[in-house]
């Protein structure tokens, strides 16, 4: 069927989440009592491309699960928000990837994945999708997949003219210089600090922060900063300071993909970066009032609902 909507194709992660809950995150060698524990599914990619659909744009999504049950469970969650998943492959003799979500009482989080069959999705898997490209407003890209296969997404979507949104996420020590030439880059603080080596724990911290990643080739920078909002800086030297969405804090996970997704969606409506990081400031803020990390993840109506309550 022909998408009357905007298309926004993510490149990316599936993960299954191991949620536990508990009152504050282990130190190193500590053991703490949790309160609960659910399987829920994420994935930075995955959360992504459920944020795109839920937002009104219609979501292609190329990544890789493995032949077990997890795989099957998470490509029918993205199939039942209406996902195109036909560039999904099934990758025997390695599992689905697998995320240890540890949340504590202020919502706060610390995570570790493995990575399974995302680890296997290569270049050529982008080569032989190469007509999911077509005709894509924005490639939506993040981190948890193999260097070389999000190079060969960033140079497929450029011979396809598409524009790029990288959220750097994790953040590896260094980031080869060609990832950084991307329209948007968006980190969070403790990314952005991982990639630049800069502190910023002021304003105007961030300011010189996202003014280092226009210097390494991106054409605007967007800095998340949680509860203080985000921070954008465009290569023509435009900056603007987002305040926040106040809302009440349950869970932080997967806050930064809603962010990202809903930048995508609205940048790709064409709106211009400003109301289009305001929008995604109210995507990432509704993320934060509930568990979970795909369960969380915005519609249309509630980040128009926020913005309208809230005028910032
Ligand atoms: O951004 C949150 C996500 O990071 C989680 O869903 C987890 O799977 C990890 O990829």
């Amino acid at each position: 069927m022909p998408e009357s909507k905007p298309a926004i194709l993510v490149v990316g992660s599936i993960n299954m989440d191991m949620v536990v809950r508990c009152p504050r995150l282990p130190a190193p060698g500590q053991t703490v009592q949790g309160s609960s524990f659910a399987c829920s599914p994420g994935g930075k990619g995955a959360n992504q491309g459920v944020a795109v659909a839920r937002l009104g744009a219609a979501c292609r999504f190329i990544g890789r699960v493995g032949q077990d049950a997890f795989g099957g469970q998470l490509v029918e969650t993205l199939q039942a928000e209406g996902i195109d998943c036909s560039g999904i492959a099934v990758t025997s003799g390695f599992p689905t990837g697998v995320a240890i979500v540890m949340v504590d009482s202020t919502g706060e989080n610390s995570i570790v994945i493995a990575g399974g069959a995302n680890l296997q999705l290569t270049p050529d898997d982008i080569f032989s999708r190469e007509e999911l490209f077509e005709g894509a407003y924005f490639v939506l890209l993040q981190l948890e997949l193999p260097l070389p296969t999000v190079r060969a997404a960033l140079d497929m979507a450029r011979r396809h003219g598409c524009k790029v949104i990288l959220d750097p996420a994790p953040a590896p020590k260094c980031l080869p210089e060609a990832l950084c030439k991307v329209d948007v880059i968006c980190p969070n603080a403790t990314e952005a600090e991982s990639l630049t080596g800069q502190s910023v724990s002021e304003e105007r911290g961030a300011k010189s922060v996202a003014s280092d990643l226009i210097a390494r080739g991106a054409s605007t920078a967007v800095l998340t900063l949680g509860p203080r909002g985000c921070v954008v800086v465009t290569a023509d030297e435009h900056v603007y300071t987002v305040p926040p969405y106040k809302v009440p804090v349950a869970d932080t996970t997967a806050a930064g993909d809603a962010f990202a997704a809903a930048l995508a969606v609205s940048l790709a409506r064409g709106e211009k970066i400003h109301p289009a990081a305001k929008f995604a400031n109210a995507a990432g803020a509704l993320a934060c009032t509930k568990f979970g990390a795909q369960p969380a993840m915005p519609t249309l109506a509630e980040v128009l609902q926020l913005m309208e309550r809230q005028v910032i």
